[in-house]
């Protein structure tokens, strides 16, 4: 009896061992005769995921990637993120490869991770293609031109009450903390319509909390910053459907009263709306919604701090920037808000912007998923395998910047840097929907500020450190002086 159940486990443990040698070999034949990208797997699962993190850690996300580029190939590197295999496409080339190639041979590819603090459980398994392709049906409409025209405006009067508010009873002010608290109320105005300050406070906090939680270690257990974003993630979701139920109501009383054929009853044509009226579910509607408000959380807001903190180094980029804005708001009248022609004639300031986007850039890349064996510089990407474009394999590379460590805005002047060089929003058909209203809204933002106020940074070499955006490690301390016009 004994030797028989001997025997038994004897077979089932040779068979385990034959089948686990032949995937081995199976994979390992793959790779040699595929030709695969050269680069390092790192360890068992979590591959090379906690030297990324370190070296965002130590402010230098840039150097995974360049140490990478120049110990293995300048074209293409293969890593391994987040427990999948990965390979960066470098370069301009590399990043037209990944931007024109969608949906031929590769597709948009969210990790698991992200999905389930930013999405219902339901839809948590769904596919990260799917999901950007519904999300961007909705968008046309939000972010048409007509529309962005519309919310200039808007976005005057809140940086207006804003900085009235928030900045011009201080001396000193914290940065970061409040362009945050701008784009994050401009948001809530403009996708939600919501403006009590009571009520956009408490929604800011669960989402501080998911961009936190967001590039942290994904280890789902009581008090770490990983599971502390999981259920402010589900806080989110629970707060828009509270919003989406009180909209649908009101939606339908107005509908009721007038019973006229009107697709914005209520007067407030913002996303939630769009998204009700295109007969979207609540669960969906608070996946999208929520998605979108993360998309717009730290970016924007990373942008603005920055371009306050060079102001503040260059003074005579700062003098520029200054005219360009003071003729613009001499032009207008009292009480006038901006309006399209105005950003329009903010072209230097744009520049500005942009070269701060380059060096500073709030998203560093993302990620698609290889739907067959593609070849690149010679390699193969073998289907499945995750790609990934990053802005550091450009944006800090002499071939297309010289010098890339100054900071020179006349880079943008002109034809500005070469395509596929330049690439804080992406590119190709899953560059950011959003690109054109952070545009405005940082903007707008800067012909206030520099209209109103001069600022000294407080501590001048400020460490930047990075969680997901860049941000400066003690938040961007100024003094402010009153300008008297
Ligand atoms: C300076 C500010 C911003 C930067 C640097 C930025 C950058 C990016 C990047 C790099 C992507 C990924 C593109 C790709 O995969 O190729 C992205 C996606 C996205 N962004 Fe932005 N973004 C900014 C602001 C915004 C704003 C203000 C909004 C909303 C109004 C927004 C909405 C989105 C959305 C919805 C996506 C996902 C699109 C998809 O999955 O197809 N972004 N953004």
């Amino acid at each position: 009896m004994d030797l028989d159940f001997f025997k038994q486990y004897l077979i089932h443990f040779i068979v385990l061992c034959v089948t686990v040698i032949g995937l081995i070999y199976v994979r390992y034949k793959t790779l040699v005769t595929k030709n695969i990208p050269p680069g390092r797997k790192g360890l068992p699962f979590i591959g090379e995921t906690w030297d990324y993190i370190m070296a965002a850690r130590r402010g230098t996300p840039a150097k995974f990637i360049t140490d990478r580029m120049s110990k293995y190939s300048s074209d293409i590197f293969r890593t391994s993120l987040l427990g999948e295999d990965m390979v960066v496409l470098c370069g301009a080339s590399g990043n037209k490869v990944l931007f024109s190639g969608y949906d031929k041979y590769i597709i948009s590819w969210w990790p698991y991770t992200f999905k389930k603090i930013l999405m219902d459980p339901s839809g948590v398994g769904n596919s990260a293609n799917d999901e950007a392709a519904k999300m961007r049906s909705f968008l046309p409409q939000f972010l048409k031109p007509d529309s962005l025209k519309s919310y200039i405006p808007v976005m005057d009067s809140v940086a207006k009450e804003h900085l009235q508010k928030e900045w011009s009873l201080c001396k000193e002010v914290k940065v970061f903390a409040l362009s945050k608290k701008y784009t994050f109320a401009l948001g809530c105005r403009l996708f939600v319509s919501v403006d009590d300050p009571k009520y956009v406070a408490k929604l800011a906090e669960p989402f501080a909390q998911v961009m936190a939680g967001l590039f942290s270690l994904p280890i789902n257990l009581p008090g770490t910053p990983y599971n502390r974003a999981v259920k402010a993630g589900r806080r989110i979701r629970e707060e828009l459907k509270a919003l989406i139920t009180s909209r649908k109501m009101e939606l339908s009383t107005e509908d009721n009263n007038h019973n006229h054929n009107s697709k914005n009853p209520g007067g407030k044509m913002d996303l939630l709306t769009n998204m009700i009226l295109d007969g979207l579910d609540a669960t969906e509607i608070s996946n999208k919604i929520g998605g979108f408000f993360i998309a717009n959380h730290d970016s924007a807001s990373a942008a603005i701090t920055f371009i306050i903190s060079y102001l503040a180094d260059y003074p005579d980029v700062y003098r520029k920037v200054f005219q360009e804005q003071m003729e613009i708001l001499k032009a207008k009248g009292e009480r006038e808000y901006l309006n399209w022609q105005d950003v329009e004639m903010m072209k230097y300031s744009w520049c500005m912007a942009c070269e701060v986007l380059r060096l500073l850039p709030p998203a560093s890349g993302t990620f698609r998923e290889a739907i067959q064996d593609f070849t690149y510089a010679g390699y193969t990407i073998p289907k499945g395998w995750k790609a990934c474009w990053n802005v550091y394999t450009t944006h800090n590379n002499p071939k297309y910047f010289p010098e890339p460590e100054k900071f020179d805005p006349s880079r943008f002047e002109g034809n500005g840097p070469p395509p596929f060089t330049f690439v804080p929003f992406g590119g190709g058909p899953r560059m950011c929907p959003g690109k054109e209203y952070a545009r405005l809204q940082i903007l707008v933002f800067m012909h206030n500020i520099i209209t109103k106020f001069k600022w000294k940074k407080l501590i001048p070499d400020e460490e930047i450190k990075f969680i997901g955006s860049p941000f400066p490690a003690k938040g961007l301390p100024v003094s402010l002086e009153t300008i008297q016009i």
